[in-house]
């Protein structure tokens, strides 16, 4: 009973996402590794599971760990200057033999048909071809890196033609020049390069050793583009650009204009999934805007007002309001967003000749609380009280005295509330009155 429960809870919440990502192209970036995993063919069922939601899907794949293996088994010694390869005309052949193999696996796993797939009886197309065009990198700290390449180019209109045709887009980590070579590339450059290109919705760089973690060893959950530079220039000085890394790249993309880059890794099966379906996620979000924004309500926020208020009213934490009177004063509502949802919410009344400022309805979901929301929420109306030249703020409370008391608030009498609110008071709910002055 329980599981069945936690089934539909979970389908519930997912639901916004389907319906956000329908439509949508994302770009995955998979490393070499994530391929040579055991998890591997359930992620590559999952990514059919995202084609069949109608998500425009492009996936760049690397295969390091396999060019090296090939490399070794032809006596052939791997070179590399600091990340990067050194592909010379020696080893190209296992570069291009690695990479073919590695798309056949992917290719074969989305074909699968056993009835005991999770994706049985659904026909997925993949379309794959000369979509890159590549340069030399040249010579980097004195090496020349010969056939190690750079993205020149990128097909972007026949890439959208059979994105629209609803195939999945495979891309491999070489690029092809007009004068019939074949360049190495970085799945990672490729990646990014195509998100840019085709103004991708999500970039999802999916490695298996590329989290990134604070001083603690904490996943970052969360990031902005201006921090993450900061970041990038305290861990590593050299010029951002000059060796393709995830972290690096995925600043590139975001300043470009690619909205969203998730940083995943692959320690958990359907670690995806859940990035994309859940609301906290499991990996690194970089994007322009923080991802939790408090600001005023507009009109698209009353059924997440609504929802997030609805049982604390049930409770008599909260004065009951229903849609149409939130609808009515959603001007004077704010509310903390995260990713597109409301999880935090208050509504702030002027009275303006008192320079008295009502604050009520301050709520945050259950979820989130003592997460410090609250006092984010706090801050902001504050601010915009002073903004508005109030001297007091003044909230009703019947269970969350203390919660204010600690923020500065004194409890006072009646008659300190604007006499309009005095005339309205509801004696039989008996709520303490709290004052800060400004
Ligand atoms: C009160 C509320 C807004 C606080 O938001 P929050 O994001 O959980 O709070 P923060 O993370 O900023 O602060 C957490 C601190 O507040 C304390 N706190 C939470 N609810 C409290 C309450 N009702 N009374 C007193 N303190 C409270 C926590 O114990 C924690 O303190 P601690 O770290 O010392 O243990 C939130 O708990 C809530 O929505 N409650 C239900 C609705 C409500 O009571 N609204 C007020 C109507 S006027």
């Amino acid at each position: 009973m329980e599981d069945k429960n936690a089934f539909v809870k979970c389908f519930r919440n997912a639901a916004p996402y389907i319906h956000a990502h329908h439509g949508k192209t994302f770009v995955l970036q998979m490393s070499g590794d994530i391929v040579a995993s055991a998890g591997c063919s359930n992620l590559i069922h999952d990514l059919a599971l995202l084609n069949s939601l109608a998500i425009k899907l492009i996936v760049v794949f690397g295969a390091r760990p396999q060019i090296d293996q090939l490399l070794k088994e032809r006596k052939l010694k791997p070179a590399y200057c600091g990340a990067l390869r050194v592909t010379d005309e020696a080893s190209i052949s296992s570069v291009t033999q690695a990479v073919g193999d590695v798309k056949i696996k992917i290719e074969a796993l989305l074909s699968m048909g056993l009835p005991n797939s999770p994706m049985a009886d659904s026909a997925i197309k993949v379309a794959s071809g000369n979509y890159v065009t590549g340069r030399p990198y040249g010579i980097l700290n004195g090496v020349d890196l010969k056939l190690t390449g750079r993205v020149r180019s990128i097909e972007k209109e026949t890439i959208n033609t059979r994105l629209g045709a609803g195939e999945i887009v495979l891309i491999t980590p070489l690029g092809y020049s007009a004068t019939g070579e074949i360049f190495n590339l970085s799945s990672i450059e490729v990646a990014t390069q195509v998100a840019i290109d085709l103004a991708a919705d999500k970039l999802i760089m999916f490695n298996s050793d590329q989290i990134l973690q604070d001083e603690n060893g904490e996943t970052i959950r969360q990031i902005t583009c201006a921090e993450a530079k900061k970041k990038l220039d305290a861990d590593s000085p050299c010029s951002m650009d000059e060796i393709p890394t995830a972290f690096a790249q995925g600043i590139k993309a975001c300043e470009a204009g690619v909205k969203r880059i998730h940083y995943i890794a692959q320690n958990t099966d359907g670690s995806l999934l859940q990035e994309l379906f859940t609301l906290d996620g499991v990996g690194t979000l970089l994007t322009h805007t923080p991802f939790d924004t408090v600001r005023q309500a507009h009109v698209n926020d009353i059924t997440g007002i609504y929802e997030l208020i609805a049982p604390l009213d049930q409770n008599g934490i909260l004065v009951q309001r229903s849609v149409a009177q939130i609808a009515m004063d959603i001007d004077n509502y704010v509310v903390l967003v995260r990713d597109g949802t409301v999880i935090a919410c208050a509504v702030l009344h002027e009275y303006a000749e008192e320079k008295i400022m009502e604050l009520a309805c301050v709520a945050v979901h259950p979820d989130y609380q003592n997460q410090f929301m609250g006092e984010m929420l706090y801050q902001y109306i504050e601010s915009q009280a002073r903004a508005t030249g109030a001297k007091e703020i003044i909230v009703l409370t019947t269970q969350t005295a203390h919660w204010f008391i600690e923020r500065g608030f004194v409890e006072t009498a009646i008659n300190a509330l604007p006499v309009e609110k005095q005339k309205a008071y509801n004696y039989q709910r008996n709520a303490k009155i709290l004052l800060k002055s400004l």
